[in-house]
């Protein structure tokens, strides 16, 4: 369908099939969504079972339902369009990837961009056609539990994932049946949520605003981002689904975004519990006069847009701008034309490799006494209540990980060494009695330490980002019983490492780092790999620092940045534990003959 076809089709639309296209319905009644789908007064649906998907554990795409639902759209609807499938696929489909924020430590968009292909390849043949992906809100606080769902703290490091997740996902050509929507969120200024708290209000000045936040949104429009979705936030008194500045004045008017903006999470209906609009009917007024184009679950445009029309509230020519902005990444994605699932063989082994070697990018060293690598032959004690872990290696946010291809780091090391006597492992947790007697006979204790992945993503924000105090017990007594002590720290957040860096000889931070986190970690252990990982976000000494990021500006006296030495606090040095980009190898490189392309920058 061209342009001209669009809009004569929505000519020929009555006003509510044209409201039938703005609404995301859910998928938990089947047979009551089949009945909506009938009468056209659905657009998309979600595949999701909870508002956060992230979090808990979701039905298994079913591809017959979605074939059927769809035949009911073309068949039986009135408008005989296609519905468009949207499900929260973050980091991996059934491969995983490390977390984005990980994803980011390895600085290598490339990488990214390959990696997102073959996710979108294993999603699209389930018929996922869009995905709520990428998260680009910059996050400056760690404790904010959804940093790991983005690339950290810089504005142009965020861009380029940004990017390369968009260009991963949507691929060259858009209407091959393995190419995915992307939908660039949460816009705008979600990360910066007072406190660290999700869903918190922000106070965000507009040079702010400009120079940080909305950049990643920029980039992602100009990769061609299909869609948008809007943040929870209020932005210094107004929530953004009603905001007609932020959604059409600067992202469709200013950025030149042609896709649709799709509301998060019931998000239109928030508004009256914000106390913007004074029941759902005038909610839905402000986010339409916004230009929100697609409502998600919250049904404030399918029960009442027909009647705010007819009352002169709204007027049809926005609604036939949302809907043509809907249609228009239909036929772009090729489902005007192709929209049933077109099953294909997957060549998984291809997808296994671009896993491994995004994983094995991701791990960052932190520190090394001269300790690392390590040589097979040599016997070391494993201990740790990661060591047997699997789920929380992959992370928040995978709802379609198949959880067999995973390995705990016990069974990643003992594949790697030929001789089982040179590892010993402790079974539980902790480290229990009967194996002191045989840490008698080791010098060297790999200690595996991490936080849930329940701990992290939507909604689960921490007060306190300090290593947990039984943690830190543990290392403390490896060190005092004058081991050296390797900590392999899996943590999807940064975390506060002032007071547990002694306790260390080396620290290898393995985030949450997907399918392959665990051979990743042995491989660098072992020196098969070289460690590469860059910070993507300053970690702090202690959480009373956050936030601390590397892109501040000047401040007024000299020596008193809050990022190099200065005097800012009295109970704790001001510099960062590791800045932004931190990140130790096996080799030594020397600088030098730096040049600067510029000698002025605008
Ligand atoms: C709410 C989350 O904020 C958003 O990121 C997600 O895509 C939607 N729920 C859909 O699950």
């Amino acid at each position: 369908m061209h342009i001209e076809e669009i809009t004569n089709k929505i000519h020929s639309m009555s006003l509510e099939e044209k409201v039938g296209q703005l609404n995301q319905a859910g998928l938990w009644d089947f047979e009551l969504l089949c009945e909506e789908v009938r009468k056209g007064r659905v657009g998309s649906v979600i595949l999701a079972d909870s508002a956060t998907a992230g979090n808990d554990e979701q039905q298994r795409v079913i591809i017959d339902q979605l074939n059927e639902l769809q035949r009911i759209a073309v068949e039986e609807s009135p408008v005989h369009i296609p519905l468009i499938f949207g499900r929260d696929v973050i980091h991996g489909y059934r491969t995983v990837l490390p977390v984005p924020l990980a994803l980011a430590a390895s600085f290598n968009p490339d990488a990214v961009e390959k990696a997102y292909r073959a996710v979108a390849r294993e999603a699209a043949n389930d018929g996922v056609h869009w995905t709520f992906s990428p998260m680009i809100d910059i996050a400056r606080d760690p404790r904010w539990g959804r940093c790991i769902e983005g690339f950290g703290e810089d504005p142009y490091l965020t861009s380029k994932m940004g990017q390369a997740v968009i260009h991963g996902f949507q691929g060259e050509d858009n209407k091959k049946a393995d190419s995915v929507a992307a939908c660039a969120k949460h816009y705008l200024g979600y990360g910066a949520a007072e406190g660290g708290r999700d869903y918190n209000k922000a106070e965000i000045s507009d040079y702010t605003l400009r120079n940080y936040y909305l950049k990643p949104f920029k980039a992602a429009v100009d990769a061609g981002t299909a869609t948008v979705m809007n943040s929870f936030s209020e932005i210094s008194g107004q929530p953004v689904a009603s905001s007609r500045y932020l959604l059409h004045d600067i992202l469709k008017d200013e950025l030149g975004f042609k896709g649709f903006i799709i509301s998060d999470w019931g998000s239109i209906e928030q508004l009256v519990y914000e106390g913007v609009a004074k029941d759902r009917k005038e909610a839905a007024a402000l986010s339409a006069n916004a230009e929100l184009d697609m409502d998600m679950i919250s049904k404030c445009y399918i029960d009442y847009m027909s009647k705010l029309v007819a009352e002169g509230k709204v007027s049809e020519e926005i609604i036939d701008k949302m809907v043509y902005r809907i249609l228009y990444i239909k036929e772009k994605f090729g489902l005007l034309n192709n929209p049933y699932i077109t099953h294909r063989q997957i060549n998984y082994s291809e997808h296994f490799e671009i896993t491994k070697q995004c994983a094995d990018e991701t791990v960052t060293l932190l520190k090394n006494e001269g300790i690392l690598p390590l040589n097979t032959s040599k016997r070391i004690a494993l201990i740790g209540p990661f060591l047997h872990e699997k789920r929380s290696l992959l992370g928040s946010w995978t709802l379609d990980a198949d959880i067999d291809m995973v390995q705990s780091v016990a069974e990643a090391f003992a594949d790697r060494v030929p001789d089982k006597d040179t590892l010993i492992f402790s079974q539980g947790d902790y480290l229990w009695d009967d194996i002191l007697s045989e840490l008698h006979n080791v010098d060297t204790v790999l200690v595996v330490l991490g936080e849930s992945a329940k701990v992290t993503g939507e909604n689960n924000c921490l007060a306190n980002i300090e290593l947990p105090q039984e943690q830190l017990e543990l290392a403390k007594k490896m060190k005092r019983l004058g081991k050296k002590v390797i900590g392999v720290l899996c943590f999807g957040r940064p975390i506060a490492l002032e007071k547990a860096e002694p306790y260390f000889d080396a620290i290898l931070y393995a985030w949450h780092s997907g399918t392959y986190a665990a051979q990743s970690i042995a491989d660098i252990v072992y020196g098969k790999v070289n460690p590469s990982g860059k910070l993507p976000m300053s970690f702090p000494r202690a959480t009373g620092q956050i936030p601390i990021y590397y892109n501040y500006h000047a401040m007024p006296r000299n020596g008193m940045g809050y990022y190099g030495e200065g005097s800012n606090y009295l109970d704790c040095r001001s510099t960062p534990m590791y800045p932004f980009g931190y990140g130790m190898s096996y080799t030594k490189f020397a600088y030098s003959e730096a040049r600067c392309e510029k000698a002025a920058l605008t």
